[in-house]
């Protein structure tokens, strides 16, 4: 199954998620269609029925109020566990965490708060959610227009050397939203287009590559950076990230880790928007923040009590 995550430290358990990402990151190729592994007809697709199945039953049989509206936080080193409207979450170690609309945004982050990191994955105004949200309405997540992403006032919370991470699908509006009003507004600048390529597990593209403005296997990732920041000149303009996708849909992999070994410090101060899932040291920010760290989403690789080397 493949749902992405890390491994979990759960007060003296270990929970991995159901399948770990094999990910890796491919620097300064030219192509994106290059680096794949030829004769793709002599490889079969993999079979993901059984994982579209259990995700599903987890979203028929899953209770989250995106409407609620609550704060927490872990600040200790170990992973809690805890109970919430009828479903048990995982809380990793080191995260502040708020369920909240993006348009209370000033009342949660204090305004003198600047991050090393900022991630935003926004849920776009597009046809394929609000499709996904008719058939089932639990699947789906609500929209956001354009204007009210650029509102998010990130301006202030920013240092010299701040990076702004965004999400982007393939949309022409969404892509020009992103270079021309976005980032002009928070005041960093455009300084690299990354993907995200979507395989199978035997390393295929999970779709051809079609024409533009066509379903694509890749989204991108674009990354911004204040006008005078040090990091401008040597940040890679492009690189290629390929795993396999999650069965939840929209699911992405996590960036952390790519960033904070090299582009911003080791124990950097990252807040993720639009966050459906927690990561250790992060303030995450959503209207479901805590949906895919439910207990059920993972399994326990180690019980109470276990010996660590058995
Ligand atoms: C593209 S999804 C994020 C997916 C997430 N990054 C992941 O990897 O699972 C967008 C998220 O934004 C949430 N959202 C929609 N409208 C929102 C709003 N007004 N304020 C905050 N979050 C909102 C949706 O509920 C959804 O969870």
């Amino acid at each position: 199954m493949a749902i992405f995550g890390h491994d979990l430290e759960i007060s003296s358990v270990v929970a991995r998620s159901v399948t770990s990402p094999w990910y890796t990151v491919f620097e300064n190729y030219a192509s994106i269609q290059n680096k794949l592994p030829s004769r793709p007809d002599e490889i079969p697709l993999t079979n993901n029925k059984k994982a579209l199945e259990f995700v599903d039953h987890f979203n028929d049989s899953s209770h989250y109020v995106a409407d609620g509206r609550f704060r927490g936080q872990n600040s200790t080193e170990r992973t809690i566990v805890t109970e919430l409207e009828g479903e048990t979450f995982l809380i990793p170690p080191r995260v502040t965490f708020i369920n909240s609309s993006i348009d209370r945004f000033a009342e949660y982050i204090d305004q003198n708060d600047k991050f090393d990191l900022i991630v935003l994955d926004p849920p776009w105004w597009n046809k394929y959610i609000r499709r996904v949200k008719a058939v089932n309405t639990k699947a789906g997540y609500r929209m956001l227009t354009n204007e009210d992403i650029k509102a998010i006032p990130l301006q202030s919370h920013l240092h010299e050397n701040t990076l702004v991470v965004v999400w982007c699908t393939n949309a022409p509006s969404h892509i020009d939203a992103v270079a021309k009003d976005f980032f002009p507004k928070w005041g960093v600048e455009l300084v690299a287009s990354w993907y995200w390529i979507k395989i199978t597990t035997n390393g295929q593209p999970v779709c051809k590559f079609n024409e533009p403005n066509q379903k694509q296997p890749y989204e991108r990732i674009f990354v911004g950076l204040p006008g005078g920041s040090t990091l401008v000149k040597s940040f890679p303009r492009e690189r290629f990230l390929y795993s396999t996708p999650s069965a939840i849909h929209s699911h992405k992999p996590p960036l952390y880790d790519l960033f904070t070994s090299k582009f911003v410090p080791q124990e950097a101060t990252c807040l993720e928007l639009f966050a459906r899932s927690l990561y250790p040291g992060c303030t995450s920010y959503g209207m479901e923040v805590l949906k895919l760290q439910n207990k059920r989403l993972y399994e326990l690789a180690m019980e109470d009590g276990d010996d660590e080397d058995a």
